[in-house]
């Protein structure tokens, strides 16, 4: 049996901002962070949706902490706003959304992405930062009642971003496709963003803007897929690692995701070969195409210019082993775990974190 539930209305293409003002909306409050802020993106986003009252928050930091969604619901508790959009990253998307959620509901949400990369504009998620770990605050309320997809945010997107977030992209989809939840609907959805932001990711990189469009769709769509089906290995580690280290999100997935891969091969080699197939890296033998799906994600993050392992994106391996205790325990508490096609076991984190931690 396979649910999947729609709910966002998702709006896309060149100048999609202008369906705000189409929303009758008369109290705004608008979360964003500082960069968008400064550079007057935030104030003409605020005009377009054509408001009576706006009041924007634009202390949004990369991997929002509790702290800082309970000052942001603090002013929405106090400005009363019948519609919060959030403008930015996966970082201001989620801590809007928490500041929807612990507002106690009732506020029309919309999602505005700058990044090709979280999803978070479909999903039920919002990743919050506590005490040195990532906690998913997961619950459907919190899924955007529209996302804009507007692909003029994204002409002066920089390459580490484009890279970092487009890993992002590539993990939630192969992690969707074979999760616990995945179904014929979320495979379809999981399959055609792995394709798309595979292959045009490298043009995206190299400053081609005709693409990217197509990479924000497939972002969207690989949120789509995993909100229902569920996550995986990967994204516990990327949890528990970028909780304590605090490297951006989607290069933890790029230097952890060919290693997942080769773990849940056990299981899953038959999606991965599909996959593989379909994603144009051939390979008759399921065991040979799951070589080359593993060998073209390789591929494709030295073509990123990212790093292969924890010690090349420049946390001190041996604070990695000092506090591998802890990592190993946040990444089985991790709601993520629980989707993963085989069981996670902490013998499993040890072998992968063995893998990808590398040397000074
Ligand atoms: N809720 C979900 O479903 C979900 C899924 C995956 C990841 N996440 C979370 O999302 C966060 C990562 O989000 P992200 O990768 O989008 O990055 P981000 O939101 O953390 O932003 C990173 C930086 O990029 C800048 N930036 C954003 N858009 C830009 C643009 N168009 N041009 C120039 N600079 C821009 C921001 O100002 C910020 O400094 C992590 O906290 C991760 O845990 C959430
Ligand atoms: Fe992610």
């Amino acid at each position: 049996m396979e649910r999947f539930s729609c709910k966002t209305n998702i709006i896309s293409g060149a100048g999609a901002i202008g369906v705000l003002g189409e929303l009758g909306i008369r109290r705004l409050f608008l979360v964003t962070d500082p960069f968008f802020y400064e550079n007057g993106t935030a104030q003409r986003v605020a005009a377009a949706a054509k408001a009576d009252k706006t009041h924007i928050f634009h202390g949004v930091q990369p991997d929002p902490s509790v702290e800082l969604a309970a000052k942001g619901t603090a002013q929405v508790l106090e400005f009363r706003p019948d519609t919060i959009v959030a403008l930015g990253g996966g970082s201001a998307m989620d801590c809007a959304k928490a500041m929807a959620y612990f507002s106690g509901g009732g506020i029309r949400l919309v999602a505005i992405p700058t990044t090709s990369g979280s999803g978070s504009e479909v999903t039920d998620f919002s990743i919050l930062t506590h005490g040195g770990v990532k906690h998913p605050l997961v619950d459907s309320s919190i899924r955007p009642d529209v996302a804009i997809l507007d692909s003029d945010l994204l002409e002066a997107l920089p390459k580490g971003l484009i890279a970092d977030a487009g890993f992002d992209v590539l993990s939630h989809a192969l992690e969707a496709l074979v999760a616990t939840g995945s179904g014929a609907i979320t495979d379809a959805l999981a399959r055609d963003a792995f394709t798309a932001a595979f292959s045009a990711l490298p043009a995206s990189f190299s400053g081609c803007r005709a693409v990217r469009l197509k990479i924000h769709i497939a972002a969207a769509m690989a949120g789509m897929a995993f909100t229902q089906a569920g996550l995986g290995l990967c994204h516990a580690m990327a949890h528990s690692l970028g909780g304590q280290f605090h490297v951006p999100h989607g290069r933890l997935n790029a230097i952890l995701l060919p290693a997942v891969v080769s773990c849940n091969a056990h299981a899953r080699g038959d999606k991965y070969a599909a996959l593989a197939r379909c994603a144009g890296l051939g390979g008759s033998a399921d065991t040979m195409a799951v070589r080359n799906l593993k060998n073209g994600l390789l591929r494709l993050r030295r073509e990123l210019e990212l790093p292969g392992t924890l010690a090349a994106a420049g946390i001190d391996p041996r604070q990695v082993w000092q506090q591998s205790g802890q990592i190993v325990e946040a990444v089985l508490a991790d709601p993520c775990c629980a989707t993963n096609p085989i069981p996670v076991e902490g013998f499993m984190v040890r072998r992968i974190l063995e893998a990808v931690t590398g040397h000074v």
